[in-house]
C-alpha cells in the first residue's frame, strides 16, 4: 500500500489482519475497518462463521477494499493466499470483537476454524478487543483465559463498562473503534517485531541482513503516450516483490521501488510507487545509500519521444508513427556511480533467446556484480507466472543454474546468497 500523506501516524502503510468474532458488537468492526483505513492502514478482514450471522463478508470486503476470508477449507482462498501466509502477511492481527469462545480457543491452542488456526500460526503482534455479556466476561474461565493470553504477549483493549443487553450493567462492551485504533497504534510503536516465543528460537529465518539497507526495484514501467495510453510490458512484479519480502524477513530495512502492479505489497517493506523509467531512476537515487541493490524491475528500454497532453484522436488518417527515445539505464547508471555505489549491485536479465550469452554480455556492459538471468519466452510462462528457473551469472562468466522453483523460494534463496556475498566482502 502507498503511504498516505494525510495519515503519517504509526498505522500509515501498515497491513492489519482483522479477525471478526461472532458477537453482537460485530457490526462495529465495520466502523473499525473504516477508521483503520482512514489512518493509512490496509485491512484484510477474516470473519468467523458466527460473525457471518451478524455481518456479511461482502460488507467487510467492500469497506476494506479486499476480499474477506471466511473458510479454512476454501480451495480458492487457500490457493490464492493460504492460511499460513494469512498468518504472516501483515504487520499485526486485531481480533474485534473477541468472543469468549475465541479467547478460549486462543488460550488453549484449539484450532478448529480459519481464525483460530491463523491465530495459532502467527507470531505477529496480536491485539484483542473482547466483548461479551458481563457474566461471561467475569466468569473465572474467561478470566483465566485472559491471564493466559496476556502471559503469551497478547495485547488487550477493553472491554468497557456500561449498560448491556438484558438490562445488565458492567464490563463487557466492545471498546470503541477509535480506542481500538489507538491501542493498535500504541502496540505497533512498542513492538513491531514478532512476539518472543522461546520455542521458536533458532527456527525463525536467520536475520542475516540485520542492519542492512536493501533497495529492490520490481514490476514493469508505464511510458505515457497520452493521458490514456502507455507502453508497458508483461512483468507482474512477483519476483522482485518476493526478493523484497525475503530481504525483510532476513532482517533488512527494505525500500521497494515498484512500477504499476496488482499484487499486494510485501509486509514490513517501505514501498515507493512509480510509473515511468525516469521516475524509477529518481526514486532509486533518492533511496540510496544502500548495502545491496537488486534491480528486478522490467524497465522499458524506450519511451515515446513526446507525451501528448490530450488524448490522440482517431481522425480518419493513418496514425503518425510513434517515435521512441531511449530510457535511462538504471542498472548501468547505479553500477557506474563513483560515489555511493552500493557494495553489491544485482541486475536481472529477462531474455527470450541465448539467455546465458546475453546475460554474460549484459554483466560486462552494465558493470554490475551479478546477473540473475531467466528465460521469459512465452513457452516458459515466467512473465506473470508463479515459477521461475534462474541462472546466476557472475562477473567471471561462471554460471549456476537453479531448478524450477516458485518465485517466493527463488527470492529466499537469492537473498541467502546475497547475504553470504555481503558477508564475504566484509570479512
Ligand atoms: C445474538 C447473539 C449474540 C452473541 N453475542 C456474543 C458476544 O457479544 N460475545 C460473545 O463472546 N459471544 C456472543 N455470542 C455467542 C457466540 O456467537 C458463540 O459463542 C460463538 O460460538 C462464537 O464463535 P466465534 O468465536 O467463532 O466467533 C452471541 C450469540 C448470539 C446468538
Amino acid at each position: 500500500m502507498s503511504r498516505s500523506p494525510s495519515a503519517p501516524g504509526p498505522l500509515a502503510g501498515r497491513r492489519i489482519l482483522l479477525i471478526v468474532g461472532g458477537g453482537i458488537a460485530a457490526y462495529k468492526a465495520l466502523d473499525l475497518i473504516r477508521r483503520l483505513r482512514d489512518r493509512g492502514a490496509a485491512v484484510r478482514p477474516l470473519l468467523t462463521e458466527s460473525a457471518q450471522e451478524f455481518i456479511t463478508p461482502l460488507a467487510a470486503a467492500s469497506l476494506a477494499g479486499e476480499r474477506a476470508h471466511t473458510d479454512l477449507f476454501d480451495r480458492e482462498s487457500e490457493a490464492e493466499i493460504g492460511h499460513i501466509r494469512l498468518a504472516r502477511d501483515a504487520d499485526a492481527v486485531v481480533v474485534a470483537p473477541a468472543t469468549a469462545n475465541m479467547m478460549a480457543r486462543m488460550a488453549t491452542g484449539h484450532a478448529p476454524d480459519l481464525a483460530a488456526t491463523v491465530l495459532l500460526a502467527t507470531t505477529l503482534p496480536i491485539l484483542i478487543a473482547p466483548a461479551m455479556n458481563v457474566r461471561m466476561w467475569l466468569h473465572p474461565a474467561t478470566q483465566r483465559n485472559l491471564a493466559t493470553l496476556k502471559g503469551d504477549g497478547v495485547a488487550v483493549v477493553g472491554p468497557n463498562e456500561g449498560a448491556m443487553a438484558e438490562a445488565e450493567f458492567g464490563p463487557g462492551r466492545l471498546a470503541e473503534p477509535h480506542e481500538i485504533a489507538d491501542a493498535l497504534e500504541a502496540m505497533l510503536v512498542q513492538r513491531s517485531e514478532p512476539r518472543d516465543f522461546g520455542f521458536l528460537a533458532g527456527r525463525e529465518v536467520p536475520k542475516k541482513l540485520a542492519g542492512r539497507h536493501v533497495l529492490v526495484t520490481s514490476g514493469p514501467t508505464h511510458e505515457a503516450i497520452d493521458p490514456v495510453r502507455y507502453l508497458a510490458n508483461r512483468s507482474s512484479g512477483r519476483q522482485g516483490h518476493a526478493v523484497a519480502a525475503a530481504a525483510a524477513a532476513a532482517g533488512a530495512r527494505v525500500t521497494l521501488v515498484s512500477g504499476p502492479v496488482t499484487i499486494p505489497d510485501p509486509a514490513g517493506v517501505a514501498v515507493v510507487r512509480v510509473e515511468s523509467a525516469r521516475a524509477m531512476l529518481a526514486a532509486v537515487e533518492a533511496a540510496l545509500p544502500a548495502d545491496l541493490a537488486v534491480f528486478a524491475a522490467a524497465v522499458g528500454d524506450w519511451r515515446p519521444a513526446e507525451t501528448r497532453d490530450a488524448k490522440i484522436k482517431k481522425d480518419g488518417h493513418a496514425p503518425a508513427p510513434l517515435a521512441l527515445v531511449e530510457n535511462p539505464d538504471i542498472l548501468a547508471t547505479i553500477s557506474a556511480r563513483a560515489e555511493g555505489r552500493p557494495p553489491l549491485v544485482v541486475g536481472f536479465a529477462a531474455e527470450t533467446d541465448a539467455v546465458l550469452d546475453n546475460a554474460r554480455k549484459k554483466i560486462a556492459r552494465k558493470g554490475c556484480d551479478l546477473i540473475v538471468a531467466n528465460d521469459v519466452s512465452a513457452e516458459g510462462g515466467v512473465m506473470g507466472g508463479s515459477e521461475n528457473t534462474v541462472h546466476l551469472v557472475a562477473r567471471d562468466g561462471s554460471v549456476e543454474t537453479w531448478p524450477k522453483l516458485d518465485k517466493e523460494e527463488v527470492g529466499r534463496r537469492l537473498v541467502a546468497r546475497f547475504a553470504a556475498l555481503l558477508e564475504a566482502r566484509r570479512g
